[in-house]
């Protein structure tokens, strides 16, 4: 069988996490996909800097645009970041040249995903995310999967590796706030810039992509977001002298009439609750649905490793020749909402 030929766009952690994770297990891939994945193209802002991979086999595209057009890439994997372009355009013609499209990418899809959803029908072009959502957590897949059957009532849990990690931290060491986001920065948890974590609009990609499979999708700004920025060492010493531990959570309920609520804010949790034991960079994500009751969802949510896996999830399933609609349904009139002004 012919292979499956990727152009990776962005070479950060996640992007280096998925050459070194298709090479450590090239043969498993292979096998478990019944193709091999290859590598053909990459793109990155600096070619220079030493990455500790050889990308020499690769061709090298100064602009990540050209990978949308590149005739030997049959899936742009978009590992850029950020709901702007160059991601956003790169993914949007990739669709419309009828490209698969596998991202990380959670503003781009949060903020655009009903507009890319249509390119992605229209185009009969698959888009894959679920390296978006809770690093290898497979919270996209279980939702728009395993509890397609079910009609959700409420979804939510901690979706952000780097503020739990700064919370779990700040407790256990007493450090400061400043002190911890750096060394999360070091371990590849946090974003580029990273108020786009500890001020809560990670947390609220996440869910918005959540609520959007699971309910409808939601109008992102009408979302109520509060971060962990204001969290100090007292507030969680004190906290837990009254038997709770802070976490901060996003949180979606869908209402009586059919609507959705939907916040994400720092919450008191009891610390014998399982949400309390979830410590450093891990996420941990439940739903609950009249038939499937409560389902639970836990491991690391940031960082190489998890996040690659998720990628290499989705382009295993590329290769195995699925292809789900982007909601797990047909985009629903409501998504039309969304589609943004400037497009
Ligand atoms: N910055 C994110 C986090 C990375 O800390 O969870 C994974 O989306």
């Amino acid at each position: 069988s012919t292979p499956l030929r990727l152009g990776i766009a962005g070479l950060g952690t996640v992007g280096i996490g998925v050459i070194r994770l298709l090479r450590a297990h090239t043969a498993l891939i292979t096998q478990r996909t019944g193709r091999s994945l290859e590598i053909v193209a990459v793109s990155a802002r600096n070619r220079q800097r030493d990455r500790g991979e050889d990308l020499s086999a690769f061709r090298w595209h100064e602009d990540p645009l050209s990978l949308a057009s590149d005739p030997d890439v049959d899936v742009v994997v978009e590992l850029i970041g950020g709901a702007n372009n160059p991601a956003r355009k790169l993914v949007t013609t990739a669709l419309e040249n009828g490209k698969a499209v596998v991202t990380a990418n959670k503003a781009l899809i949060a903020l655009h995903g009903a507009h890319l959803a249509q390119l992605s029908a229209e185009h009969n072009a698959p888009l894959y995310y679920e390296a978006a959502v809770a690093g290898v957590v497979p919270a996209v897949k279980v939702v728009r999967e395993a509890l397609a059957g079910d009609q959700l009532t409420q979804l939510g849990g901690i979706m952000n590796g780097t503020c739990n990690f700064i919370l779990s931290e700040m407790e256990e060491t007493g450090r400061a706030f400043g002190d911890v986001l750096k060394e999360a920065q070091e371990k590849g948890f946090a974003e580029a810039d990273p108020s786009t974590d500890v001020d809560g609009w990670d947390t609220a990609h996440k869910l918005a992509i959540l609520t959007g499979i699971a309910f409808q999708p939601i109008d992102f700004e009408s979302l109520d977001v509060r971060g962990i920025r204001g969290v100090t060492s007292p507030d969680i010493a004190y906290t837990k002298e009254l038997g709770y531990r802070i976490k901060l959570l996003g949180v979606a309920h869908r209402t009586k009439d059919g609507g959705v609520d939907a916040s994400v804010q720092p919450c008191l949790v009891p610390l014998n609750s399982g949400l309390a034991q979830v410590g450093g960079a891990f996420n941990a994500l439940t739903t609950v649905g009249a038939f499937s009751g409560a389902v639970t969802l836990s491991g690391q949510g940031a960082g190489e490793g998890p996040t690659a896996t998720a990628v290499m999830a989705d382009l295993i399933d590329l290769g195995r020749g699925h292809h789900l609609p982007l909601w797990g349904q047909q985009p629903p009139e409501k998504a039309a909402l969304c589609v943004p002004s400037d497009t």
